[in-house]
C-alpha cells in the first residue's frame, strides 16, 4: 500500500498535480480518465522507479526530464495482437465486410481508434486484403511512439497467436535473417494511414467523415462515463447509417448512443448503425 505523508495534501491533489505536469510537458490531458486506472497506472510506474509515495513521484516527474513520456507510455497501455478477440474478427471477415461492401460498394472507409502499435488496422486491411474488398483505414492514436512503431510494422510472431494460419501469408512477410519477427506486407501498408489524435479532444482527425465502420476497442473502458458517452456520440455522427461499430469486449454504448445502434445477434461488441430512436 502507498503510505501519503501525514500532512494535508489529499492523493486527489497530489494527482491532479501530477496530470497538470503532465499536460505541461506532454501536451496531453488526462483529465478525462477515471480516477482509479490513473491512480493504477501512476502506481504502476512508481514501482518501476522505487518511488513510494506520490508526493515523492510527483518531485521525480518534475526533476527527471524523461519522465514525463514514461508515464505517458504507463497512461496509454497498448496491449493488443493481431485479430484480438477471434470471433469478432470472424464474424467482420464472413459477415460484416462482405456486407458493408455489398450495400455500398468500395472503397470502404475504416476508422481505428486507439490503434495502439497498429495490430488493429494492419489486422482489418487484411481481412479487406484477403476478400479482395477496396478500402482503407484510417489509424489514430494518443501515443506518437506507437504509431512510430506501427508504421515500421514488424511484430514478434507472438502478435499473430489469434490470426488464422490462412491470413498470415497474405499480410505478413518473414523479415529476412530474423525467425523471431514478421513485417507487414506493403499492400497492407497502403492500405492504413496512421494520424496522431487525442480521442477525448473536441476536434476529429483531418479527413474524419462517413466511415463504414468504426472500430473503438478497448479504449472507452479508460474514460470517465461523459467522456464515453461524448466521443461516441462524435464517432455515431460521422458513421453512415447502416455502417457498424465495434467496441472492445467489455464496453457497451451508454443509452443516448444506444438509440442509434442495433447489437449484431452474435455475442460481440458489433452494432449496426441505424436512424435513432426516441428513448423511452
Ligand atoms: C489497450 S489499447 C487498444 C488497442 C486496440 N484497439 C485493441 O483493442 O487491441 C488502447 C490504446 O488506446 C490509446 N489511447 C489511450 N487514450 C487515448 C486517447 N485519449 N486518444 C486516442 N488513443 C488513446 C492507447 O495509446 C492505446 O494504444
Amino acid at each position: 500500500m502507498l503510505a501519503l505523508p501525514a500532512e494535508s495534501v489529499s492523493e486527489a491533489d497530489v494527482i491532479a498535480g501530477i496530470l497538470a505536469l503532465m499536460r505541461e510537458r506532454t501536451g496531453y490531458d488526462f483529465s478525462s480518465y477515471r480516477a482509479q486506472t490513473i491512480r493504477r497506472r501512476i502506481r504502476n510506474r512508481m514501482i518501476s522507479v522505487g518511488i513510494h509515495t506520490l508526493t515523492d513521484y510527483l518531485v521525480h516527474l518534475k526533476s527527471v526530464e524523461t519522465e514525463a513520456l514514461e508515464l505517458l507510455d504507463r497512461l496509454t497501455v497498448k496491449v493488443s495482437h493481431f485479430y484480438r478477440n477471434a470471433h469478432t474478427f470472424d464474424m467482420l471477415r464472413e459477415e460484416v465486410l462482405p456486407g458493408l461492401y455489398r450495400r455500398f460498394g468500395g472503397p470502404l472507409r475504416i476508422w481505428s481508434v486507439g490503434c495502439a502499435r497498429g495490430e488493429e488496422p494492419y489486422t482489418l486491411a487484411l481481412l479487406l486484403e484477403a476478400a479482395g474488398i477496396p478500402g482503407t483505414v484510417l489509424a489514430t492514436d494518443i501515443d506518437e511512439a506507437a504509431l512510430r512503431a506501427a508504421r515500421r510494422g514488424i511484430y514478434l510472431r507472438d502478435a499473430l497467436r489469434e490470426l488464422p494460419e490462412s491470413l498470415i501469408g497474405t499480410g505478413l512477410e518473414p523479415v529476412p535473417g530474423d525467425e523471431r519477427h514478421v513485417r507487414v506486407r506493403p499492400a497492407l501498408r497502403r492500405r492504413v494511414h496512421f494520424q496522431v489524435h487525442d480521442v477525448t479532444g473536441t476536434a476529429l482527425p483531418l479527413g474524419t467523415t462517413d466511415f463504414h465502420m468504426i472500430s473503438y476497442r478497448n479504449v472507452l473502458i479508460y474514460l470517465q462515463r461523459e467522456v464515453q458517452e461524448r466521443t461516441l456520440l462524435q464517432m455515431r455522427a460521422v458513421l453512415r447509417d447502416g455502417g457498424c461499430l465495434c467496441l472492445g469486449e467489455a464496453e457497451w454504448p451508454p443509452p443516448s448512443v444506444a438509440c442509434s445502434l442495433s447489437p449484431l445477434p452474435q455475442r460481440s461488441r458489433l452494432f449496426e448503425a441505424i436512424a435513432a430512436e426516441p428513448i423511452a
